[in-house]
């Protein structure tokens, strides 16, 4: 018996050594110290040792127990520690390897000159809207006073959807103004960029789809002079202090009176060039008193509320504000152009 047990820890131990996994020890543990192992079943023939000889085996016996369980113990401890080991050489960080540099777009200039106007107007009180480009001839024309055979509805300028004429991209933000009446509590100030669509071939100042931000203001006792000193407030901001604005008696349907309002053009200071062909002066945009008959259609009193509106072309507002000279430039997305901004 005493070989026996020799040779179960010699076998044992050598085992115990090649372990490579946890799992492993714990098998090893149970084939040689379990309740059915090797070990057990020896002592079970304890019996038919004499007298003198079971205290000698029995101790021989705890002996190998005892080493054993060390050893695998032990044996387990080695094993986690390579373990962690390989782990942190996997997940080591080298802190000195050179970062990957990551390309940041910017803001486009027609985009910055709107927030630059969004912000201004945003502290005034105005509320900034989106709506629909797809848009019913009814809301772009006929609530803004605009009646069937007005020349603005032709067909050679206008994208109609339908052969009834009711459906079209819209040709100017102005049907944001009947969007907010019917939407919008009075007092009302609302701001409204976006795409608009007419049938113009390209060229240095024209595209089909170009940007205008519509402004209105719905209030008691709102005049021309708030008018004016709105927009040169927003000229001034945009283009700097002491820009001259000059202001042009004009016709839209849903303005009464109407006008346009010139920039001094920044290239000649007012006596003519090739930037405002020759004029001194560079068109921005057109305002005007809301009609009284488009606050009527919209169920408002002119009696009682009056206001303003003004649209506002975004390219060439761009244009003016960071000297570009084709408008072409403002859609092509040449990174050439687009990064000296
Ligand atoms: N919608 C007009 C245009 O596109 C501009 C405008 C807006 C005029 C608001 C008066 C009031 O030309």
């Amino acid at each position: 018996m005493k070989e026996q047990l020799e040779k179960i820890k010699q076998e044992a131990l050598s085992a115990l050594i090649g372990a490579k996994e946890s799992a492993e020890l714990e098998a090893l543990r149970v084939k040689y110290l379990g309740k059915k192992g090797e070990l057990t079943a020896v002592l079970k023939q304890m019996g038919k040792l004499s007298a003198e000889e079971r205290p000698v085996i029995g101790q021989l016996a705890n002996d190998v127990r005892e080493k054993l369980t060390a050893e695998i113990e032990a044996q387990k401890k080695k094993l986690e520690e390579v373990r962690l080991e390989a782990r942190l050489k996997a997940e080591a960080l080298d802190v000195t390897i050179p970062g990957k540099s990551q390309k940041l777009g910017h803001r486009h200039p027609m985009y910055i000159a709107l927030d630059e106007i969004k912000d201004l107007f945003v502290g005034m009180g105005f509320t900034s809207l989106d709506g629909p480009e797809v848009e019913l001839a009814y809301y772009n024309f006929d609530r803004l006073n605009a009646e069937e055979g007005h020349p603005s509805r032709d067909w050679s300028d206008t994208f109609y959807f339908d052969e009834s004429s009711r459906v079209m991209l819209r040709s100017q933000t102005s049907p944001m103004q009947v969007h907010a009446m019917e939407t919008k509590p009075l007092p009302i100030r609302i701001l409204a960029p976006g795409r608009v669509y007419r049938k113009d071939e390209v060229d240095a100042t024209h595209s089909p789809m170009f940007h205008q931000v519509e402004g209105m203001v719905i209030d008691k006792g709102v005049t021309m002079a708030d008018l004016k000193g709105t927009l040169n407030t927003l000229a001034e901001s945009l283009f700097g202090e002491g820009t001259v604005t000059r202001f042009r008696p004009h016709h839209f349907p849903f303005t009464e009176p109407s006008c346009e309002m010139d920039v001094q053009c920044h290239k000649c200071g007012g006596a003519g060039c090739p930037t405002c062909k020759g004029e001194g002066w560079i068109e921005l945009l057109g305002a005007g008193m809301i009609h009284p008959k488009v606050l009527e259609m919209s169920g408002i009193d002119p009696e009682e509320w009056s206001g303003w509106a003004f649209g506002m072309g975004l390219e060439r507002t761009a244009m003016r504000r960071f000297k570009i000279a084709d408008l072409r430039l403002i859609f092509e997305n040449d990174v050439r152009f687009l990064e000296q901004f």
